[in-house]
């Protein structure tokens, strides 16, 4: 019950490897430094293969265990992608990239899995093979989905697959996942309005879309309020108004965007549909007319049952019985592992990052006490599902 004891001769290593990502932070698909310093470790750390480019800028490396009778293979995947936030951490290794910043740990969780790279191509005590998935664009850009596309599991087909992201105010060496739906879907909303502009001194001459993108606003929170399941879980989010220039001029057109999250797929449906009710029948009622764009953006994430049992087994193995919780409260945040889990049973889990700032925020920065951690769970995960 503790951390595995190679882990100590790299963590000055993976510590270094970690800030050195935090302090050149790239985002989305756009991460030529980060996939070449990523690709480059894997080298020196005797992966099997390594392969660059997969969904544009993923990298995928490949350890065979000492023996392969099985023939299985599990994936571990880990994002690489920061966030368009300007970094308030003042940390020495702060972002030197004003206005990017790793305010969500991903380079702490990049670390981790090179750190499990490094024990699992050392000590190749597994039997079959471990497919190490490390994707760009997790915040917003659906790398999982293009890595997907690309060939990823019909390339390097696996039996089960785990994800792992950090939590902050969890305490470090503890550990926490739950089975069933444990994040939200992400769907995004761009609706628009369109009046007559005109006057502001004669509104009977204009249809003026302020006041129908008020009421909008207030209906549409009625969907949530009244037309679902209060124990189901669903959030609107109107977060965006654009509209107007001048304080004499009724504007033409306005713009609302937002999110709609929720934890089943049958609530999406629905809400989906009353939303375009809503806005063509709110803004008829005013004489205006309302388009609603409603994009499908991630699923929800759905850790499947006996997998999440394994993640959870492993975790004790490494943090001891009472460190690990396994019903951890839902969230409707989205995560982008979401895509993999609908095509490979598996988990995510989180791995607690000590008392912190909460995620994209700019004071945020990932805990290196969680790096042993990580590395020994993925390590004791490798052990237990692949067994020699
Ligand atoms: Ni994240």
């Amino acid at each position: 019950m503790a951390v595995d004891r190679w882990v100590f001769a790299h963590l000055d290593h993976l510590i270094a490897f970690r800030r050195d990502l935090h302090s050149k932070p790239e985002l989305l698909y756009d991460l030529p430094r980060t996939s070449a310093e990523v690709e480059k470790a894997l080298r020196a750390a005797g992966c099997d293969d390594v392969i660059k480019g997969i969904g544009k800028t993923g990298v995928v490396a490949v350890i065979r265990g000492k023996s392969n009778t099985s023939g299985r293979a599990i994936g571990l995947r880990s994002d690489m992608d920061a966030l368009p936030i300007l970094e308030a951490s003042g940390k020495p290794w702060a972002s030197q990239m004003p206005g990017k910043m790793h305010a969500c740990g991903h380079d702490g969780h990049t670390a981790m899995l090179l750190g499990a790279a490094i024990g699992l191509a050392q000590s190749r005590a597994f039997d079959g093979t471990v497919v190490l998935i490390f994707q760009p664009a997790e915040e917003g850009g659906a790398g999982a989905r293009a890595m997907i596309e690309d060939g990823l599991f019909r390339r390097w087909p696996v039996n089960e697959i785990y994800g792992m992201h950090n939590r902050p105010n969890l305490p470090v060496g503890e550990f926490a996942t739950a089975p069933g739906p444990i994040m939200g879907s992400v769907d995004m909303i761009d609706i628009e309005i369109e009046g007559i502009g005109g006057h502001a001194a004669s509104p009977h001459q204009a249809i003026d879309p302020v006041p129908v993108a008020a009421s909008l606003i207030q209906a549409v929170q009625t969907i949530t309020a009244r037309t679902i399941d209060p124990m189901d879980s669903a959030v609107i989010s109107i977060t965006s108004i654009h509209g107007g220039d001048a304080f004499n001029v009724i504007p033409q057109t306005l713009r609302l965007t937002g999110t709609v999250r929720m934890l089943r797929d049958a609530v999406r449906d629905h809400v989906e549909a009353r939303l375009e009710q809503a806005v063509a029948g709110i803004a008829a009622a005013f004489g205006a007319k309302g388009k609603l764009d409603y994009s499908r953006h991630y699923p929800v994430t759905v850790n499947h049952q006996q997998e999440t049992e394994f993640a959870a087994l492993a975790a004790e193995a490494v943090a001891g019985i009472g460190s690990v919780c396994r019903d951890m409260p839902q969230s409707l945040g989205g995560e982008d592992f979401a895509f993999m889990l609908n095509e490979v049973p598996g988990a995510m889990m989180k791995i607690g990052n000590g008392e912190s700032a909460s995620l994209h925020h700019p004071a945020y920065d990932f805990n290196d006490e969680a790096i042993a951690w990580g590395c020994s769970y993925w390590c004791e995960l490798v052990r237990q599902r692949l067994p020699l």
